[in-house]
C-alpha cells in the first residue's frame, strides 16, 4: 500500500504543471488530512514489529515527497512565467517587462535647455570647476575687496590662490579670451557655495551661463531670447517680467521672474548687458560690441517644472523620487 501510494504521488508531482497543481498534491498527501499524515496516525492499530517498519518506511517517503514538491515550487517560481492559475500557458501573453534605466530629471531639464538654446544658434561651452580667483572675481569686475564679493560665499583651496567657482560666469571671460565676437554661447555646470543648506539650497548645484555678443545686442534682444527660451521650456502662455538689479558684470542688470500659475511672481535668473570692463579685460573693443549675459540655476528651474519642493531629493538617489521621471 505504502509503495503504491510513493509510486503514485511521485508520478503525479513529476507531471504537475502548474503550482496551484503542486499546492493541491501537498494538501493530498502531505497535508493535516493527507493521505500519508493519515497513514502515520494510524501506525498504532498496527503490532508492534509491522508498526516499526511501516513508520520507518513512511517516514522516508514523506521527506522524500516534501523534498520533490518544494524542488519542483521552486522551478515554477523562478521559470518566469505566471503559473500560478492557469492549466495551460499562453503563449500570447505579453512578455515579462525588464526594469529599464531613465535620465535623472536635472539630466532631462539640462538637455531640454540645451535643445532650446542650440535652435536659437547659441553653442554649448564649458570651463574649469577649479578656478582662479581672477576669472571667478577680477576679470568680471569684481576686485578685491569689494563688497560685492559677500554674494558669493566662496570655498578657497588651501595652500592655493585657487577657488570651487561660485558661478558659471568665469567661463563668459575663458570663452571671450579664446574667441573673437560675434558669438552665443550657453554654459551648464557645476558650482559650490559655503553657505547653509535648506530645501532651497545646497553646496553643490547647476548653473546655466548664457552670452551672446555682437555688434547691435540690445535689452530687447535679450528679453526676446529669454521668451523665446521659457515659452518653449514652460509653455505658451508663460508670462515674465523685468526688474532692475544689480550685478558688477553687467550694466544695467536685471532679474527675471515668471508668473506662477498662484498669480505670484517667482525670481529665475539674474541678468543684464555686459559691463564694459569685462570687455576690456578679454581685449574686446567696449565701444564696438555689446552683449547681454544671463545665469540661472538649473535645480530651480526643474523644481518650477516638476513641482518638486525640495533640493535635497536630486542627491539623495531615492528610487521612490527618481522613478518618476
Ligand atoms: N553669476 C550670477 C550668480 O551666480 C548670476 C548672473 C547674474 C549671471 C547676472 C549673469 C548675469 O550672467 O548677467 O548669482
Amino acid at each position: 500500500m505504502l509503495n503504491k501510494l510513493k509510486q503514485d504521488a511521485f508520478k503525479k508531482i513529476e507531471e504537475a504543471k502548474t503550482l496551484k497543481e503542486m499546492e493541491a498534491f501537498y494538501r493530498q498527501y502531505l497535508g493535516r488530512k493527507g493521505e500519508l499524515s493519515r497513514f502515520l496516525r494510524s501506525l498504532g492499530d498496527f503490532p508492534e514489529k509491522e508498526r516499526k517498519e511501516k513508520g520507518k518506511l513512511a517516514n522516508q517517503i514523506k521527506e522524500e515527497l516534501s523534498k520533490l514538491i518544494e524542488k519542483k515550487k521552486k522551478e515554477f517560481q523562478t521559470s518566469g512565467f505566471k503559473v500560478q492559475s492557469e492549466d495551460k500557458l499562453d503563449i500570447t501573453a505579453p512578455g515579462l517587462k525588464l526594469p529599464q534605466g531613465h535620465l535623472h530629471p536635472m539630466t532631462l531639464v539640462q538637455r531640454k535647455v540645451e535643445e532650446i538654446f542650440q535652435g536659437m544658434g547659441f553653442l554649448v561651452a564649458d570651463g574649469p570647476e577649479i578656478e582662479t580667483e581672477y576669472y571667478n572675481f577680477n576679470a568680471l569686475n569684481i576686485p578685491q575687496n569689494h563688497p560685492a564679493r559677500d554674494l558669493w560665499d566662496t570655498f578657497w583651496l588651501k595652500d592655493a590662490p585657487l577657488l570651487l567657482r561660485t558661478h558659471t560666469s568665469p567661463v563668459q571671460v575663458r570663452y571671450m579670451e579664446k574667441h573673437s565676437p560675434a558669438l552665443r554661447i550657453i554654459v551648464p555646470g557645476r558650482c559650490f557655495r559655503h553657505e547653509a543648506t535648506d530645501t532651497t539650497h545646497e553646496a553643490v548645484f547647476h548653473q546655466v551661463e548664457g552670452l551672446m555678443v555682437d555688434k547691435d545686442v540690445s535689452v530687447g534682444n535679450f528679453k526676446a531670447v529669454i521668451e523665446g527660451f521659457l515659452k518653449q521650456f514652460f509653455g505658451p502662455d508663460t508670462k515674465m517680467r523685468l526688474r532692475p538689479s544689480y550685478f558688477p558684470f553687467v550694466e544695467p542688470g536685471f532679474e527675471i521672474d515668471i508668473k506662477r500659475k498662484q498669480g505670484d511672481w517667482l525670481e529665475l535668473m539674474g541678468a543684464g548687458m555686459v559691463h564694459p570692463n569685462v570687455f576690456k579685460s578679454v581685449g574686446y573693443k567696449a565701444n564696438r560690441w555689446q552683449g547681454f549675459a544671463f545665469g540661472f540655476g538649473l535645480e530651480r528651474l526643474t523644481m518650477i517644472k516638476y513641482g518638486i519642493d525640495n533640493i535635497r531629493l536630486f542627491f539623495d538617489n531615492d528610487l521612490r523620487f527618481l522613478k518618476q521621471f
